[in-house]
C-alpha cells in the first residue's frame, strides 16, 4: 500500500495577517535543534518507504543552505534517496529562496517546488502582512526554473480584504502567464485568532464567488485541468502526494502538528515547537491527539476526502445504506449530482462543499 510523508517546519520570518498554521515568527534560533529533533522522530517511523513526500510548513525556505542541506540527508538515511520518490515537493517563500537553497534541493532530489505568491499586487501583499514583494516571487521563479525545476506549483488566494474583481483576475493572469505547473487557489478564510479575525475583517462572499467562478473559466481556457476543490494542473502535472491523501491513502507525519493517518488511527503531534523538541529529545512521544475511525465516521472520511476531487466517487452498497439519506438531500439541493454509482460535486456545491461535508462528519445524529 503506498504511503505519503510530509514534514512539517514550523519557522516563518513573519506571520501573515490570515494565517492560523502552526507556524511562529522569531524562532529561528530553534531550527537546528528541531531538525535534530526531526531526525530522531524520522527513526522512530513505523513506515520505512514512502512514494510521496511533502516538506511544507512555516516557510521551509527559511532555512540556510546548509539546514536544507542537512534536512535532506536525514530524509535520505531514515527513507532513502529522495530522487527515489515519485513526487518530492518542498513548499518556498518568495523572500527566502535563493538560488544556493533552490541548487540545493535540486541536488539532493526534489523534482517539485510549491511557491506562496497569494497576490500579483504588492499593495495586496502588504496588506496580507507578506514579506516578499511581486518582484521576489519572479525574481524566486525564474530561479526555480534555471535551476531546472520542471513542476512548479503557485498558491493564490481570492476574495482579499478591498480586492477588487479587476485586481484578482489581474494577479491570475499574471500567474498564467508563467505557465506554472499547477496552480491553488484558494478563497480567503478568517479564521479565529488571525489579525484579520481580531480586526473583524469581513470578505464580500458574493464577489469572492464571482473571482473563483472566473477563475475556473480562465484556467480551463488556458488549459489547466480542474481536478479538485481548489487545485489545477496542466494535465499529467495533478499533485501525487495530496491526491494520495484525497484518495484515502496512508501518510506518516513528522514534526510539530504534524498529521498522520496510518491503518485507520488518525492521530497528531504537539504543535508546540518546544514541548516537540523536548519531548523527541526526553524518548517521549510527541502524539498529543489519536483516535481510531471506524464504522460510519470511517466512511464518512473517506467519502468527504473523496468528493473534494471533481471527479466525485463511486458509492458502495454499504455507502449507500450509510449515507443515502444525505447524498438525496444534497442531490436535491443541487449541491451533489449523481450518475450512475458516482456521485460528485456540481458546480453550485463546489462552492458550498463544506454544507455538503457536515453530513460526512460525527456525530451525525445532530446534523
Ligand atoms: C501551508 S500554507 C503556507 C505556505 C507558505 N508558507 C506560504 O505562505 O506561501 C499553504 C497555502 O494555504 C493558503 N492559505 C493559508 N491560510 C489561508 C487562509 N486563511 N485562507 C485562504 N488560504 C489560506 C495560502 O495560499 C498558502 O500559500
Ligand atoms: S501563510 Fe505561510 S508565510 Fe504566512 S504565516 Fe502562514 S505559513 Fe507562514
Amino acid at each position: 500500500m503506498k504511503t505519503g510523508l510530509y514534514l512539517h517546519l514550523p519557522f516563518c520570518k513573519q506571520k501573515c495577517n490570515y494565517c492560523d498554521f502552526a507556524s511562529f515568527a522569531g524562532r529561528e534560533f530553534l531550527i537546528d535543534g528541531y531538525v535534530d529533533a526531526l531526525s530522531k522522530e524520522a527513526a522512530l517511523s513505523p513506515v520505512r518507504v514512502f512514494e510521496t513526500l511533502y516538506v511544507g510548513g512555516g516557510t521551509p525556505s527559511i532555512l540556510s543552505a546548509v539546514q536544507l542541506q542537512k534536512l535532506a540527508q536525514i530524509i535520505e538515511n531514515h527513507f532513502g534517496p529522495i530522487s527515489r520518490f515519485e513526487e518530492s515537493t518542498c513548499e518556498a517563500n518568495p523572500e527566502s529562496l535563493t538560488a544556493e537553497k533552490a541548487v540545493v534541493l535540486k541536488k539532493t532530489g526534489f523534482n517539485r517546488l510549491s511557491l506562496g505568491l497569494q497576490s500579483f499586487n504588492d499593495a495586496e501583499l502588504k496588506m496580507l502582512g507578506r514579506v516578499h514583494s511581486t518582484m521576489d516571487f519572479l525574481r524566486a521563479y525564474e530561479t526555480a526554473r534555471a535551476c531546472g525545476f520542471e513542476n512548479i506549483n503557485v498558491d493564490l488566494i481570492a476574495g482579499l480584504p478591498d480586492q477588487t474583481l479587476e485586481s484578482f483576475l489581474c494577479s491570475l493572469e499574471r500567474v498564467v502567464s508563467l505557465r506554472p505547473e499547477h496552480l491553488s487557489v484558494y478563497g480567503l478564510q478568517i479564521e479565529e485568532g488571525t489579525p484579520f479575525f481580531e480586526r473583524a475583517v469581513v470578505c464580500d462572499q458574493l464577489l469572492m464567488r464571482r473571482m473563483l467562478e472566473e477563475t475556473h473559466v480562465r484556467l480551463k481556457r488556458a488549459g489547466y485541468h480542474h481536478y479538485e476543490i481548489s487545485n489545477f494542473a496542466l494535465s499529467g502535472w495533478e499533485a501525487k502526494h495530496n491526491t494520495h491523501y484525497w484518495n484515502d491513502g496512508d501518510y506518516i507525519g513528522l514534526g510539530s502538528s504534524a498529521a498522520s493517518f496510518f491503518r485507520g488511527v488518525r492521530y497528531q503531534n504537539t504543535p508546540d515547537v518546544w514541548e516537540y523538541i523536548r519531548r523527541i529529545n526526553a524518548g517521549e512521544s510527541p502524539v498529543e491527539f489519536m483516535e481510531k475511525l471506524e464504522g460510519k465516521a470511517r466512511a464518512g472520511e473517506r467519502l468527504m476526502l473523496a468528493l473534494r476531487q471533481l471527479d466525485g466517487v463511486e458509492l458502495s452498497e454499504r455507502d449507500e445504506e450509510m449515507f443515502g439519506r444525505e447524498m438525496e438531500k444534497h442531490i436535491k439541493r443541487g449541491l451533489l449530482l449523481r450518475m450512475g454509482k458516482k456521485v460528485k460535486l456540481s458546480f453550485e456545491g463546489l462552492f458550498l462543499a463544506n454544507e455538503v461535508f457536515c453530513s460526512f462528519v460525527a456525530p451525525f445524529e445532530e446534523k
